[in-house]
């Protein structure tokens, strides 16, 4: 299995979609998926380039948001294509963030046992880390992305033009995925990002092409997730993961909560993995200066979060694997974090 086949970050790349998508399937048909949102701005442009290059595409438009991530909506989106006339010989485009990546991949994943599957992603969160790595999902009443597949997309066509519409608050998540990737593998990026200005659409096309290696490259150790290399990718997120619950997913995006995660992980990493406090101080800064939360609300329910790790973690004898980092660009699991430690590093935050 390979995490993704073919890759291109580039600005412009709308208008040459159709032939690239024809270059690598020779195809006729096609869904492309997307939301509310991203739809009415790129939606037109996408079809043009797929007709233009003999595919004969639909368009499934479903409502921005999580809520729409959801299998009831997968199967709405299979009988449109059903109904659509689209057989086995056809494949599927997800336009969007990481909510559509997900969806979309989840139904090209099951649709007739499996259809290739094109992402265009149109967050920097799903451009850095959602649209790499071949999961694809959908959430359920209980909880996130508890239904899914591995199941890679064909092509991945990352266009830094399309993040210009991107709200701000949307782009500054996509630095928290960033910055993890940096602390467990790649200090010298981590150093880059300190003195990062936003500016011109080639460096940002670095940071992607940069991101895209660190978390292949994690991933191809361990495409599965089942050797524990891949959980490396899990940095901040054991408390960034329950931020997001205890704020009923409203509170902070993915990103934010993740921030704050990285933080309390750092704290743990100074306890348990002999991080110098230098260095937690310098990871913290770094999170603000990116305009990313490094602090709690004070009236934020902090023993929800506990909960939400308990509901979240297996502890074992009180103890739970958790992603530490003994110095920047370096991570591993620890064994030996204990439910107070994660206790102490909340009441922290
Ligand atoms: N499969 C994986 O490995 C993986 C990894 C990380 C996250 N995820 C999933 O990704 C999702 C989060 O991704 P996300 O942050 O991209 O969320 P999202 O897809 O919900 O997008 C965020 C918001 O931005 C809007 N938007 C997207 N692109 C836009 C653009 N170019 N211009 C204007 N608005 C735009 C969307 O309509 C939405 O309202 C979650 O469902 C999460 O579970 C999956
Ligand atoms: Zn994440």
């Amino acid at each position: 299995m390979h995490s993704y086949r073919v890759l291109v970050v580039d600005s412009g790349l709308m208008a040459r979609l159709g032939n690239s998508t024809r270059k690598f399937l020779r195809r006729k048909t096609c869904a492309i998926i997307s939301d509310s949102n991203v739809a009415p701005l790129f939606a037109d442009r996408v079809k043009k380039s797929l007709t233009l290059a003999g595919v004969r595409p639909i368009l499934i438009t479903i409502p921005a948001g999580e809520k729409s991530k959801t299998l009831n909506r997968a199967g709405t989106i299979c009988d449109r294509m059903i109904v659509a006339g689209l057989d086995r010989q056809s494949f599927v485009v997800g336009l969007g963030g990481g909510m559509i990546g997900d969806i979309s991949g989840f139904v090209a994943a099951v649709y007739h046992r499996g259809v290739p599957h094109i992402q265009i992603p149109t967050t920097l969160l799903a451009m850095v880390d959602s649209s790499i790595g071949g999961k694809t999902g959908v959430d359920t009443r209980d909880g996130k992305n508890l239904i899914g597949a591995f199941h890679p997309p064909s092509l991945v066509i990352d266009d830094v033009d399309l993040l210009k519409t991107l709200p701000r608050r949307q782009f500054i998540q996509g630095f928290a995925e960033i910055i993890k990737h940096a602390i467990i593998a790649d200090a010298k990026m981590f150093r880059m990002l300190q003195s990062w200005k936003a500016g011109p659409a080639p460096a940002l096309q670095r940071l992607i092409k940069r991101n895209i290696q660190i978390k292949s490259r994690i991933v191809a150790k361990d495409e599965r997730d089942r050797t524990g290399q891949r959980a490396l990718l899990n940095f901040g997120h054991t408390v960034g993961h329950a931020i997001e619950r205890a704020g009923n997913y409203r509170k902070f995006l993915h990103g934010e909560a993740v921030s704050l995660g990285i933080v309390a992980a750092c704290a743990i990493s100074v306890k348990r993995a002999g991080l110098p406090t230098d260095q937690r101080a310098t990871i913290i800064d770094l999170l603000a200066r990116l305009g990313l939360p490094t602090r709690l609300p004070h009236t934020f329910p902090r023993k929800k979060i506990l909960d939400a790790v308990k509901f979240d973690k297996k502890f074992e004898e009180g103890k739970v694997r958790f992603v530490v980092t003994p110095r920047i660009g370096t991570a591993r699991i620890a064994q030996d974090v204990t439910l107070d430690d994660i206790r102490e590093a909340v009441k922290q935050l």
